[in-house]
Order: structure tokens, then C-alpha cells, then sequence
């Protein structure tokens, strides 16, 4: 092949390699580096002057010089254009820019407080279990011993899907499928997503969250019960913290009760808070009711338990005073950024 041929074809590359710039698939480095570079197709044509006779050394240098030249212009145009950093070679490394500002995410307020609570737990020997958020009347109600015409069975409180399906109220369905996967001991934590059909103002919505607990064993006691959420209570609200239990009722518990923690009187929010009286309700709890262990063919006689299950939204609310439940689904990142580590 004679000189001029290479040189066209250099120049043919060239072209081919420069719209490949120019549409972004490649760098104006890598172009330059491709032809003008010490390894590049240039210096190739210029090394293989020495087979050239002699007579036509001249004219052959002159015609490299201006291929390399007329290929160093053009790539010096290209690289003044493009202004967009990156590609460009001049702009590559410009120390005067100001860098790009990488804000870090953080931990939904309801994430930090399940995590607190199940590490508690966890260190209690309690194991987490799921269960399904869309439930059959059976496992929302029926096995938890809620009587056919319980008020909470109503469409005023429940959503229903259809007839039989419904959204879990509570994460207590859980315990039914639990006992029904596995046989005693039992030991587990239930965390999840429960829905109710009220009206969503400061005080409540219809989605929230619940943990649930669940143990079941020989010889079981409602002191067991006290000793085990008064410690917990102690883990998350601070050794000093004090409890009390107060009888209450729920179907699927015999006896029930809800423990509270003392507050204080100390601000007018405390006041609001506690409605004057200085103690708060944390959680609701209970001994597992005969019907229920019944229900998942678990024999009363030789097995008992107990269950407790809490609001997450509420736990949150009194660990940074926030006073509006709607604040933790709107996604607001200037109340979510408040909880960056
Ligand atoms: N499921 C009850 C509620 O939603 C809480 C609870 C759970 C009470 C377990 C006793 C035992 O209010």
C-alpha cells in the first residue's frame, strides 16, 4: 500500500471514531490517545517513513505533518465545545468546581423504634414471625374468641375485602397462625402492619403498626407476664421508668391487662398527654385464653402462654413528642430528616 493510501485510511478512521465522540459513545481522550498518542496510528505512520526511498522522505513528512495536524485541530475543537465536563480534557480535572452534595438517607421514626423493641426482645430469647396482612374472619377473629356479634367485627371498625376477607385489626392474628406452624415452646415477636376503619385526624388513622408477642410453655404465669414487660418497659423508657397493671378485657386473654408507665406532671404536654392523670397506657397484655390454644389444638391443660401487643405509631409519638399520627405516612422529608443518625 503506498503512503497516501494509509493516510486516507487514517484519516477515514478518523472520521468514523470522531462521530463516535460526538454521539458520547466515547471520550475525547480516548480519541486522541487512538491517533496522536506515542502508540497511536500517527507515530505508526511516521515510524514507517524508513521504508520510504529517499527521494520521497519529503514529501511523505510533509503530508504526516499535516495529517497530524489538520487531526490534532480538530480535536482541540471538539474538546473546547464540549463544556460539559467529563468528556473534556481540559475540564476534566477543573479543582474550582464545587463538588456534588450527596445527602445520606435516614431510618423511618417506626423503623428505630421496632428495631429498639425487637433488640430487646431478641435479647429475651423471642424469635420474629410474619404473618399476612390480608386475613380471614377465622384467624382475625373467630379463633381469638371474639364472639359472632362483637362490635369490633363490624364494618364500622374492619375493612372487609369481601364477605370473608378482610385487613388484619390487630397483629394477633398472628398468634393463630404461629401456634398452628408450630408446636410449643413458642417464643416469638409479630411485627406488622394492622389497618381500621376510622377517621384520620391527629389522634388516629387507619393504618398503623403493632408488634405482637406470643409465648406459650409449661408452666407459664402471669408473673412471668409482669416480669418480663416491666423489664422491657425498663430497656425502653430507662431503668427509673415505673409500671403498673390495670385490669382490662380482650377476648382472646383471660385474665387482661394493660400496663401504663408513669409520666409525670411536670409540663402543660403532660398533662395533655396523660389527660391529667400522669400515667400512660403502653400496651395491652394478657394470659392466653383456654379457647384460643383450643382453637390451634394446643391442650390448655398442659400448655399456657401469654401475649402482649403495642402500637408502634404511639411508642414513637412519646419517644420524640410528636403530637400528629399523620406526620409518619405523609412522607414529608422535612419531618422524616429529623431522624438521621
Ligand atoms: N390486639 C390487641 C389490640 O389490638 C392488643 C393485645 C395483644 C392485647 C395481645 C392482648 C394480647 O388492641
Amino acid at each position: 500500500m503506498s503512503l497516501q493510501a494509509d493516510i486516507a485510511k487514517v484519516r477515514g478512521d478518523f472520521d468514523q471514531r470522531l462521530q463516535a465522540v460526538q454521539a458520547g459513545k466515547e471520550s475525547v481522550e480516548q480519541l486522541r490517545i487512538a491517533f496522536l498518542g506515542r502508540k497511536g496510528a500517527v507515530a505508526a505512520l511516521f515510524s514507517s517513513m524508513g521504508a520510504i526511498p529517499a527521494n520521497d522522505r519529503r514529501a511523505a513528512g510533509q503530508a504526516l505533518n499535516e495529517l497530524k495536524s489538520n487531526l490534532t485541530a480538530e480535536i482541540d475543537a471538539i474538546a473546547t465545545v464540549d463544556d460539559k465536563g467529563g468528556t473534556s480534557s481540559q475540564q476534566e480535572h477543573d479543582m474550582t468546581l464545587e463538588g456534588d452534595y450527596i445527602r445520606s438517607g435516614s431510618l423511618h421514626p417506626i423503623t428505630i423504634v421496632e428495631d429498639r423493641i425487637r433488640k430487646i426482645f431478641a435479647r429475651l430469647g423471642f424469635s420474629i414471625h410474619y404473618g399476612p396482612e390480608v386475613e380471614t374472619e377465622f384467624y382475625n377473629f373467630e379463633a381469638l374468641n371474639f364472639q359472632p356479634d362483637h362490635p369490633a367485627r363490624d364494618m364500622q371498625d374492619t375493612f372487609y375485602i369481601s364477605d370473608n376477607l378482610l385487613l388484619r385489626t390487630h397483629t394477633s392474628n398472628n398468634q393463630i397462625h404461629a401456634m398452628q406452624e408450630m408446636r410449643p415452646p413458642v417464643r416469638i415477636l409479630m411485627p406488622g402492619r394492622v389497618f381500621r376503619n376510622e377517621a384520620i385526624n391527629a389522634r388516629s388513622h387507619c393504618l398503623f403498626h403493632q408488634i405482637e408477642g406470643l409465648v406459650v410453655d409449661r408452666n407459664i404465669s402471669m408473673a412471668e407476664l409482669k416480669g418480663t414487660l416491666t423489664h422491657f418497659a425498663k430497656e425502653l423508657y430507662g431503668q427509673d421508668t415505673v409500671t403498673r397493671f390495670r385490669p382490662s378485657y380482650f377476648p382472646f386473654t383471660e385474665p387482661s391487662a394493660e400496663m401504663d408507665i408513669y409520666w409525670g406532671l411536670d409540663t402543660e404536654a403532660d398533662y395533655r398527654i396523660t389527660k391529667g392523670t400522669g400515667w400512660l397506657e403502653i400496651l395491652g397484655c394478657g394470659m392466653v385464653h383456654p379457647n384460643v390454644l383450643e382453637a390451634v389444638d394446643i391442650d390448655p391443660e398442659e400448655w399456657t402462654g401469654y401475649a402482649f401487643g403495642m402500637g408502634l405509631e404511639r411508642m414513637a409519638m412519646l419517644k420524640w413528642g410528636i403530637e400528629d399520627i399523620r406526620h409518619f405516612f405523609e412522607g414529608d422529608l422535612r419531618f422524616l430528616r429529623q431522624f438521621g443518625a
